[in-house]
């Protein structure tokens, strides 16, 4: 272990006896002691950063002992500053008490061991607070870092709005997202939980699609008997987040009569239960996400301009990710890890031409989950072999994806099973897996209409069973191009 290195005191007095008998009375006890006789210029030219601590007099010509002690703090806050006053001058110690002095003495110092005592512990806790400090910072700094972390992309475009995001989070106050649809709006949400470093949950609720009495009871909560299926108190999101987070998903689906009482909510951070009147404090902080045009909604009276305003001080913008094609590459590996786990599949590159289409699409769709659907979809169809993505299994720019034909299914007993779908499927929610496959099935049976139906819409419809214009509808839907399907078959035949 390394030798504790002396305290560093800057010791500072007019008085040149006092000075010089002082400072070897301190030396004597082990200290690293730089005189200073000149409060003024003398105090201009030392570099605070150097000591621990600083012993100054009161009363010195040009420049009060409290004056030295507040420019030398503001230099650096952590600087521990005894005062030396006249015996029985108390107004002089409160001034240096208030100009930031952590204690002070009686000229001449009679009790040494007090005085050493009282320096070295407050010594101690300025480094304690200076490490507490730090360590707060570094925590802070790693919860942006954890937070952040979801949400891939390094563009400049989301370089900035990352940044954005760290600070409106930072503010605690609510936020409203905006961005189209895929574009990873629930993530950020999420990344803002994350960084403002609470305990309590994000609790997310979906204003789409529920009627405005489950709205009320979900975000408000109700008493026992408000209405007919109210048979006990029940707590809303906005009350059980507690110092959370709520996370109000497509808030343009709020239907207007039930906008006021959010607003009021927000506004006043207070409420009452459906059917109640306790007023309970709303302590969560409101994230609120869109993929409407909220100025248009109340151009269209669909959406109170209060409540609007209330929300949109601190917007996020995601932006689309054809304005960040930067990310794409990124994405996709980020995409080609997660389901080379998930699927045992074994991708480790991307062929050139691949990336280029996959860069060139604009992915209005959908954003980011366009692309991840595309890549799973891709990755579900590879064999657990295959290194290179190849052009062939993307379903991009309107081209089919290549379906394998037959694959087999393992029992745990290593047995094999004849089986028509891959079983990475398996590794996939059941909704995820159903929509690929639904996506697979459909392709095919277009495709194969089409080409029973010599490449007319319209007889391929009647073969199908459908309207004419419910079948090009769905071929546009699945990216169906007829002159692609002509161009493969005939090339195949
Ligand atoms: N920057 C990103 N990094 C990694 N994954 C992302 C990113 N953005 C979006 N995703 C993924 O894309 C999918 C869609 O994201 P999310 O649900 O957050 O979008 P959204 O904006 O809420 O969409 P919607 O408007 O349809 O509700 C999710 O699987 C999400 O994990
Ligand atoms: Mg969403």
């Amino acid at each position: 272990m390394t030798e504790r290195s002396p305290i560093r005191v800057l010791l500072i007095d007019d008085d040149p006896l006092f000075l010089k008998l002082f400072t070897s009375m301190l030396k004597r006890q082990g200290l690293d002691v730089t005189p200073c006789d000149d409060p003024i210029d003398g105090v201009a030219r030392i570099n605070p950063a150097h000591y621990d601590a600083a012993v100054v007099d009161y009363k010195m010509p040009g420049r009060t002992g409290a004056e030295v002690i507040s420019d030398l703090r503001s230099r650096r806050p952590e600087l521990v500053c005894i005062g030396l006053t006249g015996e029985g001058a108390t107004n002089i110690a409160f001034s240096m008490l208030n100009a930031g002095a952590a204690d002070y003495f009686e000229k001449p110092v009679q009790d040494m061991g007090r005085f050493l005592r009282v320096l070295t512990r407050e010594i101690e806790s300025s480094k304690v607070r200076a490490a507490n400090e730090e360590l707060q910072d570094a925590l802070r700094d790693l919860r942006d870092v954890r937070g952040l972390s979801a949400l891939v992309g390094n563009s400049p475009a989301m370089i900035a709005f990352k940044d954005q995001l760290v600070r409106f989070a930072r503010s605690g106050k609510d936020v409203l997202v905006v961005g189209e649809s895929g574009t990873g709006k629930e993530l950020v949400a999420s990344a803002i939980h994350l960084i403002s470093g609470t305990n309590a949950p994000m609790l997310p609720v979906n204003m789409g699609g529920l009627n405005s009495n489950l709205i009320q009871s979900e975000l408000f909560g109700h008493e026992a008997g408000s209405f007919v299926d109210a048979k006990a108190r029940r707590k809303g999101v906005l009350e059980t987040a507690g110092k959370g987070t709520v996370f109000l998903d497509e808030i343009g689906e709020l239907p207007i009569s039930d906008q006021a009482n959010l607003l009021r909510a927000l506004e006043n951070r207070t409420f009452t239960r459906v059917g109640g009147s306790d007023i309970v404090r709303l302590h969560a902080r409101v994230v609120a996400a869109t993929n409407r045009d909220l100025e248009l909604e109340v151009a269209e009276r669909r959406f109170r301009e209060d409540l609007l305003y209330r929300l949109n001080p601190l917007t996020l913008f995601v932006p689309p990710l054809r304005d960040r094609k930067e990310d794409i590459s990124t994405l996709v590996y980020y995409f080609i890890d997660k389901y080379n786990s998930e699927f045992t599949k074994s991708i480790k590159r991307v062929e050139p031409e691949a990336m280029a289409a996959l860069e060139r699409h604009d992915w209005r769709r959908n954003n980011v989950r366009e692309l991840r659907n595309t890549i799973m979809q891709a990755m579900v169809n590879c064999n657990s072999r295959e290194e290179v993505l190849r052009i062939g299994r993307l379903k991009i720019d309107g081209k089919a994806p290549q379906v394998p034909v037959e694959v087999s299914i393992h029992t745990d007993s290593g047995e094999s099973l004849p089986a028509p779908f891959d079983r990475a499927l398996l590794n996939l929610p059941w909704k995820d897996a159903k929509e690929s496959v639904v996506e697979q099935f459909a392709v095919w049976y277009l495709r194969s209409q089409l080409i029973r139906a010599n490449f007319n819409i319209t007889r391929a419809a009647d073969l199908a069973g459908m309207q004419r214009s419910n079948f090009s509808a769905m071929m546009k839907s699945y990216g169906i191009n007829l002159d692609d399907i002509k161009h493969q078959y005939i090339v195949r035949d």
